[in-house]
């Protein structure tokens, strides 16, 4: 089978088209006919050999962590799902390939009518966001402040807040201020005298942070909250010395919430945003367009 491969850390020349083995599912394992797969700012981070401190890569390696497919081949002990059941999910062993192999218990059904390009965008995205606000308690009536909110996780967070009836006020550049609006943000731009602009908006103060951007707005955070409580990021390596919450793994991959959202997104109370999308022989354009972070929600492959 066709897979993206990269046999040395570094940048995105490092990955290059390779025909390898279709791998065998194990015990509890499905194989997944891949159709989409979710591009992440960890696929580049991995990529690049940033990660090896926190999880080391064995060489060759599979980019990808999310998937959308068709159950191809079922392990032992895998009861419910069957050979050609349409999913989206984790993948444990690199999902940028014709074929991957997940654990069953993480993928929920694809409810028809559901783009497969949207189904792989909502696995990571979904249940990062999701444990980021579970982790600030989002209640409703509270103001929460999103750093990052144009990207694949704010885009989602946003309207998890909202639908808690959170008031988000999020930030991204300035070609991101309509969209944040149309999620349902109050919008700001990024960048100088953030806290005096933030204020101007939130008189009262704001209840909560998620940084999911991690470009150095946590010191204004806590300006903000005039605490290091209830801010968290899932980007900046800097939250242990500030006294903040790094939303590290493990990734809760509830299946069954997965399913409940992705249904909301094939109904059209949720939306996955598609910054672009390109074929799987074209992943290193598409780890670099994620790499140069400014994406509008999310970076998809589309394979097969
Ligand atoms: N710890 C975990 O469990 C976990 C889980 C998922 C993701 N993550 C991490 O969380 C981060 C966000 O992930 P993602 O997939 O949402 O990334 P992404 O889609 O690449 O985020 C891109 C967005 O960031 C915005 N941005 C760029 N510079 C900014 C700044 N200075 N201030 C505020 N926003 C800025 C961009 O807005 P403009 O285009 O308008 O500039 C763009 O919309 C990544 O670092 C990722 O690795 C961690």
């Amino acid at each position: 089978m066709k897979a993206i491969v990269f046999d040395a850390f570094g940048g995105t020349e490092v990955l290059h088209e390779a025909e390898i083995a279709i791998p065998q599912p194990g015990p509890g394992q499905v194989r997944v006919r891949v159709q989409a797969v979710g591009v992440n700012p960890v696929d580049g981070k991995i990529r690049s050999g940033v990660m090896e401190a926190i999880f080391p890569t064995t060489l060759p390696a599979v980019p990808g962590g999310e998937l959308a497919g068709v159950v191809d081949a079922v392990g032992e002990g895998v009861d419910d799902l069957k050979v050609g059941d349409e999913v989206l999910g984790w993948s444990d062993t690199g999902s940028y390939a014709q074929y991957a192999l997940a654990p069953a218990a993480v993928l929920a059904p694809k409810p028809v009518g559901l783009e497969w390009t949207n189904a792989a965008a909502l696995p990571v995205a979904s249940d990062g966001a999701e444990r980021v606000l579970d982790l600030l308690d989002v209640t409703s009536g509270e103001a929460l402040l999103i750093h990052g909110a144009s990207g694949a996780l704010g885009t989602i967070a946003v309207q998890l807040a909202v639908a808690r009836g959170a008031r988000v006020i999020g930030t991204a550049g300035p070609a991101n201020q309509e969209y944040l609006t149309s999620l349902g943000a109050t919008a700001l731009v990024y960048g100088d005298d953030l806290v005096h602009r933030v204020r101007e908006l939130a008189p009262e103060g704001v209840d909560a942070v998620f940084d999911a951007a991690g470009k150095g707005a946590l010191e204004d955070s806590i300006i903000l909250r005039g605490t290091t409580d209830r801010i968290v990021t899932t980007a900046d390596f800097r939250a242990r010395e500030l006294g903040i919450i790094f939303a590290e793994g493990p990734q809760r991959r509830s299946a069954a919430r997965l399913a409940e959202l992705a249904q909301e997104v094939a109904d059209g109370k949720l939306v996955t945003t598609l910054s672009a999308t390109y074929p799987l022989a074209e992943a290193a354009k598409a780890q670099q367009a994620s790499d140069a972070g400014h994406s509008r929600g999310k970076i998809v492959l589309t394979v097969n």
